[in-house]
């Protein structure tokens, strides 16, 4: 069986390593310097071992385009372009749209379409299924089926094979497909009544990580308030051996998931007249904190920041990648830049970023842990500057949270 998937990024090249065990595969990307990147054999993605990728091209079993023509002839093809928001916030639809423009146009025999692309509930349905119907000269009828994408980038211990994975199908039909599809390459697999069961589950995973991320972060403030330790209070919290899941403070959230699904859940829960209250202010919640953290630096070093030399150490949004998708790293730069301090960073997972690059980790006046990767040594950390400011929990001896 031959597939394509659309979008070679975190999930589709992720997939693309785990099908080609078994398929034939051909990864679509809009992105040519990535096509050339990939089919030289290089992986971009943490978790993707480049010299895999280089074995599955070696033996025939992956190849990258951005020839939507290539596609022709696959017997499945999966979507895993981004869903981002638009700039004022709202589902932006418009990467699902194209692929589905890639497949109408291309793709002229009928095969099972599966969606791994998070979006809210009715998408597969009322836009995907449509789209592509129309981009089709012929009118070709697919079978749809959704597959919500649980992968956490970096993570070692669950991987396609072992996370349980939701699937449905628009027919009973697509269901089977689907069922069979994945079960070559994942062990789990969990089937949902209707497509809008599994993407609105997709959604309310990542909104309760969200929700409990915010509740933790106004927690600190309370606990810094009180003059207890909130670490402290959180491991006391967690003996109880059931009814509390511990979550841990931070500048904030970022990547695609947690700052973006949670929006795609309001947007639809207000657009059907349901509130979506809780959601709304999580989300406030974790963008203030950059700038609590700002205040709180500010507040131990005479009240103003005006000409001091801060180090922001770790950009990426999480330990030990280099994804900078809506980190908190950014907004915690631009509050202290707006009070006057000279910012740098030290991030040599990331290395470079917006023009700038990952400087030594000496010689300032405050440092600020955003991130810490597993690289970065908590010691050198504690040297670099007299006053440090942890918002990880990670490094001993310094301020924080
Ligand atoms: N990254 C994660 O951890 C994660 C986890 C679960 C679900 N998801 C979801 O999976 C989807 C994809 O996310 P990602 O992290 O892989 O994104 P990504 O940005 O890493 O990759 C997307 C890729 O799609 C390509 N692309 C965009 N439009 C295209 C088009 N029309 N045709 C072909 N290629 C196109 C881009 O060039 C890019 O390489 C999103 O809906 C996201 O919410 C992501």
């Amino acid at each position: 069986m031959k597939i394509g998937i659309i979008g070679q990024g975190y999930v589709g090249l992720t997939i693309a390593v785990f099908a080609s065990e078994t398929y034939e595969v051909i990864g679509f990307d809009s992105k040519s310097e990535l096509v050339d990147q990939l089919n030289s054999g290089i992986s971009h993605i943490e978790g993707v071992e480049s010299t895999l990728l280089a074995k599955r091209i070696k033996d025939g079993r992956y190849v990258a385009t951005n020839l939507g023509s290539k596609l022709a002839d696959v017997d499945l093809v999966i979507i895993a372009v981004p869903t981002p928001l638009t700039k004022d916030r709202k589902p932006d639809l418009s990467f699902i749209d194209s692929a589905c423009h890639t497949i109408g146009r291309n793709i002229e025999k009928s095969i099972l379409v599966i969606n791994e692309s998070t979006s809210f509930p009715g998408t597969l349905r009322n836009y995907i299924k449509p789209a592509i119907e129309s981009y089709s000269s012929k009118k070709v009828q697919h079978l749809f089926a959704i597959s919500p994408e649980r992968v956490d980038p970096g993570r070692t211990d669950f991987n396609q094979k072992n996370t349980p994975r939701l699937y449905a199908g628009l027919t009973p039909a697509a269901s089977a497909r689907t069922k069979d599809f994945y079960s070559k390459f994942c062990d789990n697999l969990i089937e949902v009544s209707s497509p809008e069961v599994a993407e609105a589950a997709k959604l309310f995973e990542n909104t309760f990580r969200q929700v409990n991320i915010a509740l933790v972060n106004e927690f600190a403030q309370i606990a810094h308030a009180l003059g207890i330790s909130v670490y402290e209070t959180l491991d006391a919290a967690n003996t109880k051996p059931y009814g509390f899941m511990k979550f841990t403070p931070s500048a904030g959230v970022g990547g695609h998931c947690i700052p973006v699904d949670p929006t795609y859940l309001a947007a639809v829960a207000e657009e059907h007249g349901a509130p979506a209250t809780f959601i709304r202010r999580a989300n406030e919640v974790n963008l203030e904190m950059s700038e609590y953290i700002v205040r709180r630096v500010a507040e131990d070093n005479g009240g103003s920041l005006q000409g001091k030399n801060v180090l922001v150490v770790g950009v990426a949004y999480k330990p030990n990648v280099a994804d900078l998708r809506e980190t908190a790293a950014e907004l915690v730069i631009e509050h202290l830049r707006s009070q006057g301090a000279v910012v740098s960073w030290h991030d040599d997972v990331v290395g470079k970023w917006k023009g700038e690059s990952s400087v030594p980790l000496h010689g300032a006046d405050i440092v600020i842990v955003v991130t810490k990767h597993d690289s970065v040594d908590e010691k050198e950390i504690m040297t670099s500057a007299p006053y440090v400011f942890d918002t990880t929990g990670k490094v001993k001896g310094a301020k924080g949270l």
